[in-house]
């Protein structure tokens, strides 16, 4: 193929830097400033799944919240569509937080203990749109099957569902805007080990339905290699290493990455992945 036939990112981060108040050591002390992210650079294609490997306090969400215009960088680009939602007018950045959505490690950030599981999903629509309470009710039983639920389940609480469960509604809640980027900021981690492989794959079924793009974020190598094509390392705010989860574990440069990978025995790249294209027979 060639190189114009590509299409253009989803999603570009340039020069991303930022930087908060660092603590006052002394009373005397000038004010002095934090910088937590640094020069962060890459692009996401549709359909495609980005890793994020780092260290607790690395950056990892700060990052996200900069993708998804919660918060402004200090200096630095995102752009969306080639469009660089930090210098967009409100209106017309609006339409655009559409796009993305974000599944968060705790899925009780998303939902509402005293609502019907249907209600938070369609939160994101009706705070948003204008659709007819039929086609909300539709979009959310498309949902709930999307992630392996079933339709009824929008009556319930979300006390009546395990750990598993709610993160799969967590997930329904994410895509119910149809978004093209999902930002999942340790979606596994609060989950028991037997339950995270089931999320995982459903978070790989949805990514081959559905087309969309993930940033995956964890401090965890076997859940990148699980999904990821291609990943990143950020150290102190910097991108310290770049390639395929299989490209780093065969020859990782920087002795941090070499650090992580040999503190994840057990992972076998990409091999969810091959089992779960062999089991559709793509
Ligand atoms: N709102 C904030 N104000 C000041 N410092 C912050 C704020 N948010 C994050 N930090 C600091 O930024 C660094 C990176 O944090 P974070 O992005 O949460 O890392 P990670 O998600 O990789 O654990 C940490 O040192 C944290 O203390
Ligand atoms: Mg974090």
């Amino acid at each position: 193929m060639d190189l114009h036939d590509l299409p253009p990112p989803l999603l570009q981060v340039r020069q991303l830097c930022k930087s908060y108040p660092a603590p006052r050591r002394h009373w005397l002390a000038l004010p002095a400033q934090q910088r937590v992210l640094n020069n962060v650079d890459f692009e996401l294609h549709a359909g495609r799944c980005l890793g994020l490997v780092g260290a607790s306090g690395s950056g990892k969400s700060t990052l996200a919240r900069l993708i998804l215009v919660l918060e402004s960088p200090t200096s630095g680009q995102v752009l969306l569509d080639g469009q660089d939602l930090h210098r967009l007018p409100a209106a017309a950045l609006r339409p655009l937080r559409q796009h993305m959505a974000m599944v968060f490690q705790d899925p009780a950030t998303a939902l509402n203990p005293r609502r019907s599981v249907g209600w938070s999903i369609a939160e994101p629509l009706t705070a948003h749109g204008n659709l007819a309470p039929a086609d909300i009710a539709q979009r959310v039983a498309q949902a709930l099957e999307h992630v392996g639920l079933h339709p009824h389940d929008a009556q319930r609480y979300p006390h009546s569902f395990s750990g598993g469960q709610r993160q799969r509604i967590a997930i329904a809640r994410a895509i119910i805007t149809r978004p093209r980027l999902l930002v999942l900021d340790e979606p596994v981690s609060a989950l028991d080990v037997s339950v995270q492989a089931q999320v995982l794959n459903v978070l790989l079924q949805l990514q081959q339905e559905l087309g969309l793009a993930y940033l995956l974020i964890s401090h965890d190598l076997a859940v990148i290699s699980h999904l990821c094509h291609h990943m990143l390392v950020l150290h102190a705010g910097e991108v310290v290493e770049s390639g395929s989860p299989q490209q780093l574990q065969r020859a990782a440069h920087d002795p941090i990455t070499q650090a992580l990978l040999r503190s994840v025995p057990t992972i076998t790249p990409g091999a969810a992945r091959q089992r779960y294209a062999a089991h559709h027979n793509q």
